[in-house]
């Protein structure tokens, strides 16, 4: 039994794109790190992107030299695999996608590994029973999906084999976690696991969709990048990820899955053409001239909807077989391919019942394979059918009238501070219009809140604080939306400079647009010395619209702000403290400590002096000097009457600490 502090060698097999990432995420997590392959040639490549990647994010500031030298000394390349995995606990393997092979590695790894170690396969295919079977220890054999390339994509899939234990997976999981990664745990070994379970329906519906003449590549490409807001159309990704590819991969699920679509002609005729996508130069699209982009527009008239009812099908499958919660689901699919939302989520905000009737049309049509699940027709029964019934797959408490569900951001309170974090990791903590309501209520619901005395903003990831509005949602917007939309976050950075609480933003990477206008609008600016800050809307032909042209000049002078905005000029944490912007840059490995040091300090004073400073400072810069001299007097005679007072001179005169009550 291996308990994550047992854990404190890592060895990672197999030195290609994957393993050599992994083995970099080990060590930067702070483990001992061995990594093999099977020749000097192999390892020394390996040794060397690892070496060239640290460096990149020392040199992007994402980490400190110090960690990036730190990490480095922790790493050894090996040949021999007994070496490799003598007194390691945790071995994460990632030779090449062949059963055998991994049968073969695993027969071996039985032998040599120590007996307590856990075994984890780095597969998106191949079942992980089945490799477990080669060692007489299944149930420390578990699966770790990681996406490539692994340092930058933010979500492992743990998945179980049918022995493996609690423990393992409690393990792995939060190994994963110390590696930086969310994880979502799929709780049996079904084909496909749940991220490219749901990936295969997709492809295939795009496909039927095509072959039956009911619209072109292009028109389900648009539709679904610019409609949906998916980062690229689906033939891209399959372009991307090779045609032959994704034909043998769906055989081979076919095989082992009655449920799977199966292959589809399209990608067959393709791939027999050698029209592989974009390492034969052609696919779907022509590559020959770079990565092609979709075009807009063409997909206007194509509902994309259909498309996702067999998609939703899967899903409900997974559910209902206990292999995955909808939560997993939604999170695999946001950090696992990009989607703007969760599944289950664009599910219950489509409705659930128009889901069941696309299904019963189609299987009318086209066959069984169409059949809605049992869930999705219980559900329906029972009038669940998303939000507008207040539940679906989720519970919609705020529509049923009780509390708040958040959606684009996570809420915890942990008095004396409450954090929200910009949950939308895949599109940089982009501001959507969930993003904004969620804020909006986090101030509500902590107006009165005694307990909590600061608010933390965040933004989820180590890459973005916010990356500014969602611009995939800017196309067929009017100019009275634009209007509404930059009104509301607008209406929300006033509310915040009239909350009557300190509110710190933990810049924890990219702060642009209406990122950085969020930023502006909280009392404090804490970064990490990675952070880049800017205002580039007038590189989209447009400009700030969320305070940007009213607040940046008050930190930085018209003169910079001016440039700032009219440029699009980027700068760095170093630059954004020298000229007022953030009050403290702090490196990536100690910014939590140090954010959580500064608000401990902010929590310490007297919660209503604190208000009343605010006001004035915020309020006394908009007015006549004469008339901010007499507010500044009046919150200030406010002040004389509080305990808080007493308590602050008293601890004076007495030589100790003031303990303050906010009374
Ligand atoms: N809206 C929607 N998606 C965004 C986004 C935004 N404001 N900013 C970043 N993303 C998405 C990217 O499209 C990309 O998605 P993909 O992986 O599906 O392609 C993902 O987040 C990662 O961003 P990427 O551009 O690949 O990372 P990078 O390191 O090359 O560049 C930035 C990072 C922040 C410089 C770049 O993303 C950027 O310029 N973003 C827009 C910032 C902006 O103009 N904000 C003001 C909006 S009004």
């Amino acid at each position: 039994m291996v308990k994550i502090g047992e854990v404190k060698k890592v060895a990672v097999l197999g030195a290609g794109i994957m393993g050599h990432g992994i083995a970099e995420l080990a060590a930067l997590a702070g483990y001992q790190t061995t990594l093999r392959d099977i020749n000097q040639e192999l390892v020394d490549k390996g040794m060397e992107n690892i070496k060239k990647s640290l460096d990149k994010f020392a040199e992007k500031k994402r980490i400190s030299k110090e960690m990036a030298d730190q990490s480095w000394s922790r790493l050894k390349g090996v040949v021999d695999l007994d070496k490799a995995v003598k007194d390691t606990d945790f071995i994460v393997e990632a030779v090449p996608e062949v059963m055998d092979l991994k049968k073969q590695v695993y027969k071996e790894l039985d032998k040599k590994a120590p007996k307590h170690a856990i075994l984890a396969t780095n597969t998106s295919t191949l079942p992980i029973s089945e490799i477990a079977s080669a060692t007489s220890r299944p149930e420390k054999v578990i699966g770790m999906h990681f996406f490539n390339p692994p340092p930058l994509m933010p979500l492992v899939e743990i998945i179980r084999g049918d022995k493996t234990d609690n423990e393992t997976t409690q393990t792995t999981a939060e190994m994963s976690k110390k590696m930086g990664k969310q994880v979502v745990i799929c709780r049996k070994d079904v084909p496909g696991f749940i991220v490219n379970r749901l990936l295969g329906p997709l492809l295939a519906e795009a496909a039927r969709t095509v072959e039956r003449g009911e619209a072109k590549v292009e028109e389900i490409d648009s539709a679904l990048a610019y409609k949906i807001g998916l980062p690229m159309g689906i033939f891209l990704v399959a372009d991307y990820s090779g045609i032959d590819t994704i034909v043998k991969a769906s055989e081979e699920t076919k095989k082992r899955d009655p449920q799977a679509p199966g292959p589809q002609k399209l990608f067959a005729e393709k791939a027999k053409k050698g029209e592989f996508g974009w390492k034969s130069g052609k696919g779907f699209y022509d590559w020959s001239k770079g990565r092609p982009t979709i075009p807009t527009g063409v997909g206007d008239k194509f509902d994309p909807i259909p498309l996702f009812a067999p998609v939703i099908n899967a899903a409900a499958w997974l559910i209902r077989n206990d292999v995955a919660d909808p939560k997993d689901i939604d999170v695999g699919v946001k950090l696992g391919l990009g989607y703007p939302k969760g599944l289950c989520e664009m599910a219950d905000e489509w409705g659930i019942d128009k889901i069941v009737n696309i299904l019963k049309d189609k299987q009318a049509k086209y066959g069984e394979y169409y059949t809605p699940d049992q869930l999705l027709t219980k559900t329906v029964s029972e009038g669940k059918t998303g939000v507008k019934a207040g539940e679906g797959f989720y519970e919609y408490a705020a529509a049923a009238g009780a509390g708040w569900t958040y959606k684009a951001t996570i809420f915890k309170r942990e008095p004396p501070f409450a954090w929200l974090t910009f949950n939308r990791p895949q599109r940089l903590n982009s501001i959507s219009p969930e993003l904004t309501m969620d804020l909006d209520h986090c101030l509500d619901e902590l107006w009165n809140d005694e307990e909590v005395k600061v608010l933390i903003l965040t933004g989820a990831g180590d890459r973005a604080f916010c990356a500014g509005a969602d611009i995939s949602g800017f196309k067929g917007g009017t100019p009275n939306m634009a209007f509404e939309v930059t009104r509301r976050l607008q209406t929300v950075t006033t509310k915040m400079e009239k909350f009557p609480k300190p509110i710190i933003a933990a810049i924890n990477g990219f702060a642009l647009g209406g990122g950085l206008e969020i930023a502006m609008a909280c009392d404090f600016r804490l970064a990490v010395e990675s952070a880049t800050f800017g205002q580039p809307e007038i590189m989209l032909g447009i400009m700030p619209g969320a305070g940007g042209t009213q607040r940046l000049s008050k930190y930085v002078g018209l003169g910079r702000a001016k440039e700032m905005i009219m440029l699009g000029d980027r700068i760095n944490a170093e630059e954004a403290q020298r000229i007022g912007l953030i009050n403290r840059a702090f490196p990536a490995d100690k910014f939590e400590q140090e954010v959580k040091t500064f608000a401990m300090r902010v929590a310490a004073g007297p919660p209503i002096a604190l208000k009343m400073a605010k006001y004035a400072v915020n309020y006394g810069t908009e007015v006549p000097l004469d008339i901010g001299l007499i507010l500044e007097s009046g919150l200030f005679g406010v002040l004389f009457g509080t305990e808080d007072m007493v308590e602050g001179t008293t601890a004076f005169l007495e030589k100790r600490f003031p303990k303050f009550k906010g009374k």
